[in-house]
Protein backbone atom coordinates (compact mmCIF):
# COMPACT_ATOMS: atom_id res chain seq x y z
CA UNK A 1 0.00 0.00 0.00
CA UNK A 2 1.55 3.56 -0.75
CA UNK A 3 2.18 5.71 1.92
CA UNK A 4 -0.48 8.28 1.24
CA UNK A 5 -3.12 5.53 0.88
CA UNK A 6 -2.16 3.88 3.89
CA UNK A 7 -2.42 7.34 6.17
CA UNK A 8 -6.31 8.02 4.42
CA UNK A 9 -7.13 4.16 6.01
CA UNK A 10 -5.14 4.86 8.89
CA UNK A 11 -7.23 8.43 9.30
CA UNK A 12 -10.59 7.08 8.06
CA UNK A 13 -9.99 3.96 10.98
CA UNK A 14 -9.25 6.65 13.80
CA UNK A 15 -11.86 8.62 12.90
CA UNK A 16 -14.53 6.10 12.64
CA UNK A 17 -13.45 4.94 15.76
CA UNK A 18 -13.17 8.60 17.91
CA UNK A 19 -16.96 8.44 16.28
CA UNK A 20 -17.89 5.25 17.60
CA UNK A 21 -16.77 6.00 21.06
CA UNK A 22 -19.44 8.71 20.83
CA UNK A 23 -19.02 12.59 20.71
CA UNK A 24 -19.78 13.22 24.61
CA UNK A 25 -16.44 11.61 25.39
CA UNK A 26 -15.10 14.57 23.18
CA UNK A 27 -16.68 17.36 25.19
CA UNK A 28 -15.41 16.71 28.48
CA UNK A 29 -13.68 19.25 29.89
CA UNK A 30 -10.61 16.96 31.35
CA UNK A 31 -7.82 16.09 29.84
CA UNK A 32 -8.22 13.12 28.25
CA UNK A 33 -5.25 10.64 27.35
CA UNK A 34 -6.44 7.85 25.45
CA UNK A 35 -9.74 9.34 24.08
CA UNK A 36 -10.45 6.52 21.56
CA UNK A 37 -10.04 3.16 23.28
CA UNK A 38 -8.04 2.32 20.97
CA UNK A 39 -7.09 -1.91 21.02
CA UNK A 40 -4.77 -1.37 18.38
CA UNK A 41 -2.56 0.62 21.05
CA UNK A 42 -2.17 -1.57 23.20
CA UNK A 43 -0.95 -0.32 27.12
CA UNK A 44 -0.83 -3.12 29.66
CA UNK A 45 0.49 -6.61 29.37
CA UNK A 46 -2.37 -8.46 28.59
CA UNK A 47 -3.66 -6.15 26.02
CA UNK A 48 -0.39 -6.12 24.23
CA UNK A 49 -0.78 -10.34 24.59
CA UNK A 50 -3.89 -10.38 22.87
CA UNK A 51 -3.07 -7.69 20.23
CA UNK A 52 0.20 -10.00 19.15
CA UNK A 53 -2.12 -12.62 18.80
CA UNK A 54 -4.73 -11.29 16.96
CA UNK A 55 -1.87 -9.83 14.41
CA UNK A 56 -0.83 -13.51 14.14
CA UNK A 57 -4.09 -15.05 13.19
CA UNK A 58 -4.37 -11.95 10.97
CA UNK A 59 -1.22 -11.90 8.79
CA UNK A 60 -2.02 -16.06 8.58
CA UNK A 61 -5.06 -15.89 7.51
CA UNK A 62 -4.35 -12.77 5.21
CA UNK A 63 -1.46 -14.56 3.50
CA UNK A 64 -3.79 -17.72 2.81
CA UNK A 65 -6.90 -15.47 1.67
CA UNK A 66 -4.36 -13.97 -0.71
CA UNK A 67 -2.32 -16.77 -2.06
CA UNK A 68 -5.48 -19.22 -2.65
CA UNK A 69 -7.71 -16.10 -4.53
CA UNK A 70 -4.16 -15.67 -6.28
CA UNK A 71 -3.67 -19.12 -7.41
CA UNK A 72 -7.32 -18.68 -8.18
CA UNK A 73 -7.04 -15.57 -10.37
CA UNK A 74 -4.10 -16.99 -12.08
CA UNK A 75 -5.11 -20.11 -13.00
CA UNK A 76 -8.78 -18.40 -14.24
CA UNK A 77 -6.47 -15.65 -16.13
CA UNK A 78 -3.78 -18.39 -17.55
CA UNK A 79 -6.06 -21.86 -18.23
CA UNK A 80 -9.02 -19.90 -19.20
CA UNK A 81 -10.76 -21.35 -22.56
CA UNK A 82 -9.69 -19.00 -25.43
CA UNK A 83 -11.11 -18.51 -28.67
CA UNK A 84 -9.52 -21.46 -30.55
CA UNK A 85 -9.43 -24.02 -28.11
CA UNK A 86 -11.60 -27.16 -28.60
CA UNK A 87 -14.87 -27.41 -26.95
CA UNK A 88 -13.75 -30.64 -25.59
CA UNK A 89 -13.39 -31.13 -21.99
CA UNK A 90 -9.43 -31.48 -20.78
CA UNK A 91 -7.81 -34.14 -19.60
CA UNK A 92 -8.92 -35.16 -16.18
CA UNK A 93 -6.91 -35.56 -13.26
CA UNK A 94 -6.62 -37.67 -10.24
CA UNK A 95 -4.47 -37.89 -7.42
CA UNK A 96 -1.41 -36.16 -7.04
CA UNK A 97 0.40 -37.56 -4.07
CA UNK A 98 2.32 -34.55 -3.43
CA UNK A 99 -0.57 -31.55 -3.79
CA UNK A 100 -2.63 -34.35 -1.46
CA UNK A 101 -0.19 -34.22 1.23
CA UNK A 102 0.41 -30.49 0.77
CA UNK A 103 -3.20 -29.54 1.09
CA UNK A 104 -3.66 -31.60 4.12
CA UNK A 105 -0.18 -30.91 6.08
CA UNK A 106 -0.46 -27.35 5.58
CA UNK A 107 -3.88 -26.53 7.05
CA UNK A 108 -3.17 -28.78 9.89
CA UNK A 109 0.28 -27.03 10.52
CA UNK A 110 -1.65 -23.55 10.82
CA UNK A 111 -4.19 -25.04 13.07
CA UNK A 112 -1.56 -26.59 15.02
CA UNK A 113 0.37 -22.88 15.23
CA UNK A 114 -2.99 -21.14 16.05
CA UNK A 115 -4.42 -23.60 18.89
CA UNK A 116 -1.02 -23.58 20.42
CA UNK A 117 -0.41 -19.51 20.11
CA UNK A 118 -3.78 -18.81 21.46
CA UNK A 119 -3.26 -21.79 24.36
CA UNK A 120 -0.19 -19.80 25.33
CA UNK A 121 -1.47 -16.25 25.42
CA UNK A 122 -5.01 -17.83 27.64
CA UNK A 123 -2.35 -19.60 30.27
CA UNK A 124 -0.33 -16.61 30.16
CA UNK A 125 -2.97 -14.19 31.39
CA UNK A 126 -5.18 -16.82 32.68
CA UNK A 127 -2.25 -18.20 35.22
CA UNK A 128 -0.26 -15.05 35.86
CA UNK A 129 0.88 -15.18 39.35
CA UNK A 130 -0.93 -11.92 41.63
CA UNK A 131 1.88 -10.47 43.43
CA UNK A 132 1.08 -10.05 46.97
CA UNK A 133 1.22 -6.20 46.71
CA UNK A 134 -1.10 -6.19 43.90
CA UNK A 135 -4.05 -3.76 43.91
CA UNK A 136 -7.67 -5.48 44.63
CA UNK A 137 -10.57 -4.07 43.11
CA UNK A 138 -14.31 -5.80 43.12
CA UNK A 139 -16.13 -4.41 40.44
CA UNK A 140 -19.80 -5.11 40.22
CA UNK A 141 -21.97 -5.19 37.37
CA UNK A 142 -25.65 -3.34 37.56
CA UNK A 143 -28.08 -1.85 35.39
CA UNK A 144 -26.48 0.02 33.81
CA UNK A 145 -23.38 1.30 36.16
CA UNK A 146 -20.52 0.15 37.40
CA UNK A 147 -19.70 -0.15 41.56
CA UNK A 148 -15.58 -0.15 42.81
CA UNK A 149 -15.28 -1.47 45.86
CA UNK A 150 -11.35 -1.53 47.11
CA UNK A 151 -11.55 -3.54 50.13
CA UNK A 152 -8.07 -3.32 51.48
CA UNK A 153 -8.56 0.73 51.84
CA UNK A 154 -12.57 0.66 52.55
CA UNK A 155 -13.57 2.60 49.12
CA UNK A 156 -16.42 2.42 47.08
CA UNK A 157 -16.46 4.33 44.03
CA UNK A 158 -18.39 4.19 41.17
CA UNK A 159 -17.94 4.15 37.28
CA UNK A 160 -14.58 5.84 37.50
CA UNK A 161 -11.72 2.83 38.22
CA UNK A 162 -8.17 4.72 39.53
CA UNK A 163 -5.42 2.04 39.60
CA UNK A 164 -1.99 2.95 39.85
CA UNK A 165 0.94 2.86 37.13
CA UNK A 166 2.59 0.23 36.37
CA UNK A 167 6.33 0.80 35.83
CA UNK A 168 9.60 -1.81 35.68
CA UNK A 169 11.11 0.09 38.30
CA UNK A 170 7.87 0.19 40.41
CA UNK A 171 5.59 -2.46 39.11
CA UNK A 172 2.10 -2.61 40.10
CA UNK A 173 -0.17 -4.79 39.24
CA UNK A 174 -4.25 -4.37 39.56
CA UNK A 175 -6.56 -7.22 40.32
CA UNK A 176 -9.89 -7.56 39.84
CA UNK A 177 -12.80 -9.38 40.99
CA UNK A 178 -15.79 -9.07 38.60
CA UNK A 179 -19.35 -9.77 40.30
CA UNK A 180 -22.62 -8.68 38.95
CA UNK A 181 -25.81 -7.43 40.78
CA UNK A 182 -28.11 -8.28 38.22
CA UNK A 183 -28.07 -10.04 34.98
CA UNK A 184 -24.52 -10.72 32.78
CA UNK A 185 -22.83 -7.88 31.63
CA UNK A 186 -19.12 -7.83 30.24
CA UNK A 187 -16.10 -5.52 31.64
CA UNK A 188 -13.73 -4.51 28.41
CA UNK A 189 -11.05 -1.69 28.31
CA UNK A 190 -9.35 -2.66 24.99
CA UNK A 191 -6.12 -0.84 25.82
CA UNK A 192 -5.78 -2.79 29.19
CA UNK A 193 -7.13 -6.42 28.99
CA UNK A 194 -9.45 -8.29 26.72
CA UNK A 195 -12.96 -8.63 27.24
CA UNK A 196 -14.22 -10.33 30.62
CA UNK A 197 -17.75 -11.65 31.21
CA UNK A 198 -19.34 -10.60 34.54
CA UNK A 199 -22.11 -13.17 35.42
CA UNK A 200 -24.42 -13.22 38.12
CA UNK A 201 -23.70 -15.80 41.16
CA UNK A 202 -20.40 -16.40 39.76
CA UNK A 203 -16.80 -14.71 39.90
CA UNK A 204 -14.45 -13.72 37.66
CA UNK A 205 -10.96 -12.07 37.86
CA UNK A 206 -8.53 -10.41 35.61
CA UNK A 207 -6.07 -8.39 36.40
CA UNK A 208 -3.93 -5.41 34.89
CA UNK A 209 -0.84 -3.71 34.50
CA UNK A 210 -1.19 0.06 32.87
CA UNK A 211 1.95 1.65 31.44
CA UNK A 212 1.20 4.81 30.74
CA UNK A 213 -0.68 7.14 32.97
CA UNK A 214 -4.09 8.62 31.74
CA UNK A 215 -7.61 7.76 30.92
CA UNK A 216 -8.78 4.85 29.30
CA UNK A 217 -12.63 4.53 28.26
CA UNK A 218 -13.73 1.26 28.06
CA UNK A 219 -17.54 -0.30 27.54
CA UNK A 220 -20.00 -3.07 28.98
CA UNK A 221 -19.50 -5.33 26.47
CA UNK A 222 -22.68 -8.14 26.68
CA UNK A 223 -25.75 -6.93 25.73
CA UNK A 224 -27.51 -6.11 29.39
CA UNK A 225 -30.97 -4.57 28.91
CA UNK A 226 -31.68 -1.42 27.36
CA UNK A 227 -29.06 1.51 28.46
CA UNK A 228 -26.30 -1.44 27.51
CA UNK A 229 -24.61 1.28 25.27
CA UNK A 230 -24.70 3.46 28.24
CA UNK A 231 -22.60 1.53 30.27
CA UNK A 232 -19.25 3.44 30.14
CA UNK A 233 -16.41 2.59 32.37
CA UNK A 234 -12.85 4.50 32.91
CA UNK A 235 -10.30 3.65 34.12
CA UNK A 236 -8.21 6.55 35.36
CA UNK A 237 -3.91 5.04 35.91
CA UNK A 238 -2.39 7.40 38.33
CA UNK A 239 1.32 7.75 39.00
CA UNK A 240 1.50 5.98 42.64
CA UNK A 241 1.55 9.16 44.38
CA UNK A 242 -1.38 10.52 42.58
CA UNK A 243 -2.77 7.26 43.80
CA UNK A 244 -2.01 7.45 47.07
CA UNK A 245 -3.49 10.84 47.24
CA UNK A 246 -6.19 9.75 45.27
CA UNK A 247 -6.91 6.93 48.38
CA UNK A 248 -6.56 9.48 51.12
CA UNK A 249 -9.19 11.93 49.85
CA UNK A 250 -11.52 9.19 48.91
CA UNK A 251 -11.18 7.79 52.48
CA UNK A 252 -11.33 11.10 54.13
CA UNK A 253 -15.08 12.38 54.62
CA UNK A 254 -16.25 15.17 52.65
CA UNK A 255 -16.35 18.73 53.55
CA UNK A 256 -20.35 18.77 53.35
CA UNK A 257 -20.91 15.04 55.26
CA UNK A 258 -19.36 17.16 58.66
CA UNK A 259 -22.69 16.50 60.61
CA UNK A 260 -21.49 18.59 63.47
CA UNK A 261 -22.05 21.54 61.16
CA UNK A 262 -25.39 22.52 60.40
CA UNK A 263 -26.61 22.27 56.65
CA UNK A 264 -30.23 22.75 55.44
CA UNK A 265 -29.21 21.52 52.45
CA UNK A 266 -27.69 18.31 53.77
CA UNK A 267 -31.12 18.33 55.75
CA UNK A 268 -33.22 18.38 52.70
CA UNK A 269 -31.19 15.64 51.45
CA UNK A 270 -31.04 13.39 54.44
CA UNK A 271 -34.78 13.77 54.28
CA UNK A 272 -35.02 13.33 50.44
CA UNK A 273 -35.80 9.22 49.30
CA UNK A 274 -32.09 9.35 47.10
CA UNK A 275 -30.97 7.82 50.73
CA UNK A 276 -32.71 4.88 50.29
CA UNK A 277 -30.60 3.96 47.35
CA UNK A 278 -27.76 6.08 48.40
CA UNK A 279 -25.03 6.41 50.74
CA UNK A 280 -22.43 9.18 51.53
CA UNK A 281 -19.90 8.53 54.66
CA UNK A 282 -20.73 10.25 57.79
CA UNK A 283 -24.14 10.36 57.19
CA UNK A 284 -27.28 8.80 57.66
CA UNK A 285 -27.68 8.03 54.05
CA UNK A 286 -26.21 4.54 53.91
CA UNK A 287 -28.59 2.80 50.46
CA UNK A 288 -26.61 0.36 48.66
CA UNK A 289 -28.82 0.03 45.48
CA UNK A 290 -27.09 3.38 43.68
CA UNK A 291 -23.81 4.55 42.91
CA UNK A 292 -22.07 5.45 46.45
CA UNK A 293 -22.06 9.39 46.59
CA UNK A 294 -19.47 9.86 49.32
CA UNK A 295 -16.99 11.59 46.79
CA UNK A 296 -19.42 12.16 44.09
CA UNK A 297 -17.66 15.47 42.94
CA UNK A 298 -14.60 13.81 42.64
CA UNK A 299 -15.80 11.89 39.71
CA UNK A 300 -15.33 13.63 36.27
CA UNK A 301 -18.63 12.36 34.54
CA UNK A 302 -22.12 11.06 35.67
CA UNK A 303 -24.37 8.36 34.50
CA UNK A 304 -21.66 5.48 33.80
CA UNK A 305 -19.40 8.29 32.13
CA UNK A 306 -22.20 9.66 29.58
CA UNK A 307 -22.33 13.21 30.62
CA UNK A 308 -19.56 15.83 32.17
CA UNK A 309 -20.23 16.13 36.40
CA UNK A 310 -21.65 19.17 36.80
CA UNK A 311 -24.34 20.95 38.98
CA UNK A 312 -26.55 21.49 35.92
CA UNK A 313 -26.17 18.11 34.69
CA UNK A 314 -26.92 16.79 38.49
CA UNK A 315 -30.03 18.79 38.67
CA UNK A 316 -31.25 17.58 35.51
CA UNK A 317 -30.56 14.07 36.10
CA UNK A 318 -32.36 14.48 39.22
CA UNK A 319 -35.12 16.10 37.80
CA UNK A 320 -35.81 13.32 35.33
CA UNK A 321 -33.65 10.22 35.14
CA UNK A 322 -35.78 9.03 32.18
CA UNK A 323 -35.15 11.84 29.77
CA UNK A 324 -31.13 11.72 29.96
CA UNK A 325 -31.09 7.35 30.25
CA UNK A 326 -34.62 6.36 29.67
CA UNK A 327 -34.60 2.96 30.86
CA UNK A 328 -33.20 3.03 33.77
CA UNK A 329 -33.25 2.42 37.36
CA UNK A 330 -33.21 5.59 39.42
CA UNK A 331 -37.15 6.41 40.28
CA UNK A 332 -38.35 10.11 39.64
CA UNK A 333 -38.53 11.66 43.34
CA UNK A 334 -41.20 14.06 43.78
CA UNK A 335 -39.47 17.08 44.86
CA UNK A 336 -40.28 21.04 44.83
CA UNK A 337 -37.91 23.39 43.01
CA UNK A 338 -36.42 24.29 46.30
CA UNK A 339 -35.65 21.02 47.47
CA UNK A 340 -34.12 19.78 44.28
CA UNK A 341 -32.02 22.80 44.44
CA UNK A 342 -31.02 22.07 47.90
CA UNK A 343 -30.22 18.20 47.10
CA UNK A 344 -27.69 19.73 44.27
CA UNK A 345 -26.12 22.06 46.24
CA UNK A 346 -25.72 19.93 49.24
CA UNK A 347 -24.77 17.06 46.26
CA UNK A 348 -22.02 19.72 44.57
CA UNK A 349 -20.43 19.59 48.22
CA UNK A 350 -19.40 15.59 48.23
CA UNK A 351 -15.85 16.39 46.66
CU1 LIG B 1 -23.86 -4.06 31.14
CU2 LIG B 1 -24.08 -4.42 28.82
Amino acid sequence: MNIRLRSAVQTLLLTSLAFARGLQAQTLQTPVLHPSGNMFRPLATPARLVSDLSELTVVICLSVFVIVSGLLAFTIIRFGWREGDSRSEPPQVYGSNQVEIAWTVIPILIVFVLSMSTARVTAAVQNHTIPKDALYVTVIGHQWWWEFQYPDYKITTANELHVPLSTMAQPKLTSLTLKSADVSHGFWVPQLAGKTDVIPNRTNTMWMDPEETGIYLGNCSEYCGTQHAKMEVRVIVDTPEDFDKWVKQQQALAAGSDTTQPDANRDAFLASPCIVCHAVNGTSAMGAIGPDLTHLMSRQTLLAAETPNNAANLRDWIKDPQRLKPGNKMPTAQLTDTQLDQIVTYLTTLK
